[in-house]
């Protein structure tokens, strides 16, 4: 991959060729000799402090491209900002958050847009490239495949007994150490590995994204609960009653492709559908590609098995 464009390539077919369009995690064209990774994400703060929602945000925005194999090498802000509610100074901090994470992954900060509004929110859209060769789809499952995950599920219950003010702040550390943990190395190892699907864990939960994995495919994921990894008090606030509006939603998306043993009561189904801010990559490959993971030291778990099927999820 050259470092220019050039235009020469262009000739004859416009400006550029779309390689992956909408429905992915990040869209990517082709654009001379370079192979361009887009995407944008934007959220409501899920910290109190502003500093670490953006560096939290811009990680969750970065985490795109890293779930399509690519690297980030430039971002735009996006915010929108109460200046009626807050000071100035809110807005810098979180800017000054997510220069900082940018700057742990060789990515710039290279202008931004903000906009009155009532409520807070803050994101990165993120340009990145990627070598054509790596470009890991969210589609391509194969029967006899092992089904990875690279971080712990929970974010969103412990987010949201914070915000009700069920956990105290030091509570929420595990979970924003976690928000706080790149995709890249994950992302380097699923390329690696030549790993055959790969999407990041967000909005939609596990469920929801491994059903994504599954659209216009042949194939089932065989999950098996006890071994999806999940932060220390997931399961006693889950208990409480203590879960974000996202996993019912998610839950009752899923619900017709999902099937779930006896033993899998509604607590861990929402658990399973919980909707996460910088979550780990949900990643298939083959089970002799296993030991690139093995022998790193990155976090993952072997949460299930891709059988042939109809695209459904098997939760035992
Ligand atoms: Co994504
Ligand atoms: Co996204």
């Amino acid at each position: 991959m050259g470092p220019l464009y050039d235009a020469e390539l262009d000739k004859g077919r416009g400006t550029g060729q779309i390689i992956v369009g909408p429905g992915d995690d990040a869209g990517i064209y082709r654009l001379g000799n370079m192979t361009i990774v887009e995407t944008v994400d934007f959220m409501t703060p899920i910290v109190n402090d502003p500093f670490l929602f953006g560096a939290i945000s811009a990680i969750n925005s970065l985490s795109d491209v890293y779930a399509m194999g690519g690297r980030p090498v430039a971002a735009m802000a996006v915010a929108a900002f109460p200046s009626c509610d807050y000071d100035i100074g809110v807005l810098k901090a979180i800017l000054k958050g997510a220069i900082d994470s940018l700057k742990k992954t060789g990515a710039f900060l290279i202008g931004g847009h903000s906009i009155n509004a009532v409520e807070l929110q803050f994101g990165l859209a993120v340009t990145g490239v990627v070598n054509e060769d790596d470009i890991l789809k969210v589609g391509g499952a194969r029967d006899g495949d092992l089904l990875l995950l690279t971080k712990p599920l929970g974010i969103g219950i412990l987010t949201t007994a914070l915000k009700n003010r069920a956990i105290e702040d030091d509570e929420i550390n595990e979970a924003v150490n976690w928000m706080l943990t790149i995709n890249d190395v994950a992302s380097r190892l699923a390329v690696q590995a030549k790993a055959s699907a790969c999407t990041d864990v967000t909005g939609f939960g596990l469920l929801g994204h491994a059903n994504n994995m599954l659209r216009d495919t042949t194939a089932d994921f065989i999950i098996s609960y006890d071994d999806v990894p999940k932060l220390q008090k997931t399961r006693e606030l889950a208990g409480r009653g203590i879960c974000p509006g996202g996993a019912y939603k998610n839950l009752s998306f899923v619900s017709g492709s999902a099937e779930f043993a006896k033993h899998i009561d509604k607590e861990r189904q929402l658990i399973l559908s919980d909707p996460q801010t910088s979550g780990g990559l949900l990643i298939t490959l083959a089970p002799d590609k296993l030991k690139i993971f093995e022998e790193s030291n990155v976090f993952y778990a072997v949460i299930g098995r891709v059988v042939k099927g109809s695209g459904k999820i098997v939760v035992e």
